[in-house]
């Protein structure tokens, strides 16, 4: 079982920052990807859309072993973790939410806290609800930035298109009063500097990928379930290959990487 790949799934390929975070932090681990490029993006799909794709792509990994699944995305996290724990039984499930809140709220204070992600995870009210349930005092003011996603995906990072796209969706009045801002997307740790220069040490800028991370390694560990693996294998499957994909998915990981494009829907 330790030996066992971990899985990790997102809409497309924003979910390897996290892959590339966990990679480091933990070397000798296994990892089997999934990147359901064919329906993304899923922060435009309905709920009961990303749901049905989130169960479907949970058991193509359970069928492929993994001891654990990873949510590498804030739409399926916000709207179908209880699903994809529904489908997984006894394999521990991670999303990409509660890690951050319990890390942000850890001393509950009259915080302004600004979220921002796709639509799907704006409006699931997600963060919101999480946050209240655990810091009541504390304010959470969301504001979907649907051009970011792309825009990255394009490789459009600090560039004068990339800072005008950003300034002009973080001076919106909705996020005027923040103190601190969550980067609910796991596309935007690649833009984590960028928009802390925009900032220049006004709001504290949450580093979503490290957090979750650290918090996936602490419970495997307790749990003993962390590998000594010395030769590792990394599998990337998509639903839908393109050779901009795969270009993509290498700037997101940091590190040569094939697609294999798999049919799970029929
Ligand atoms: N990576 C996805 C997320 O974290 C965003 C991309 C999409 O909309 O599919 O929500």
């Amino acid at each position: 079982m330790k030996k066992s790949p971990i899985g990790i799934f997102d809409s497309g390929i924003g979910g390897l920052t996290i892959a590339h975070a966990l990679k480091e932090k933990l070397p000798n681990e296994n990892i089997i990807y999934f990147g359901d490029t064919e329906h993304l993006p899923y922060g435009e799909k309905s709920k009961t859309a990303i749901q049905n794709f989130s169960k479907k792509i949970t058991q193509f990994l359970l069928d492929k072993n993994c001891k654990t699944i990873i949510i590498a995305c804030n739409s399926a996290s916000s709207v179908a973790y209880q699903s994809v724990k529904e489908i997984a039984g006894n394999t521990p499930v991670f999303n990409v939410i509660q890690p951050v809140i319990d890390e942000v709220v850890k001393q509950c204070s009259e915080y302004k806290i600004g979220v921002i992600g796709t639509k799907a995870t704006i409006q699931s009210n997600s963060y919101e609800k999480k946050i209240k349930a655990l810091c009541s005092s504390a304010k959470v003011l969301s504001l979907a930035t649907p051009l970011l996603a792309p825009m990255i995906e394009e490789g459009f990072i600090n560039e004068d298109i990339s800072h005008t796209i950003i300034a002009n969706y973080l001076s919106n009045k909705q996020l005027a009063s923040i103190d601190h801002l969550i980067l609910a997307c796991t596309h935007y740790p690649l833009i984590h500097q960028e928009i802390k220069d925009y900032y220049k040490g006004s709001v504290k800028v949450i580093d979503s990928a490290n957090i979750v991370v650290e918090h996936i390694a602490n419970k495997l560990k307790k749990d003993n379930l962390l590998s000594n693996n010395i030769k590792t294998e990394h599998h990337f499957y998509v639903s839908n290959y393109t050779e901009s994909f795969e270009k993509s998915a290498q700037f997101f990981f940091k590190e040569d990487l094939k697609l294999k494009e798999v049919k799970i829907w029929d």
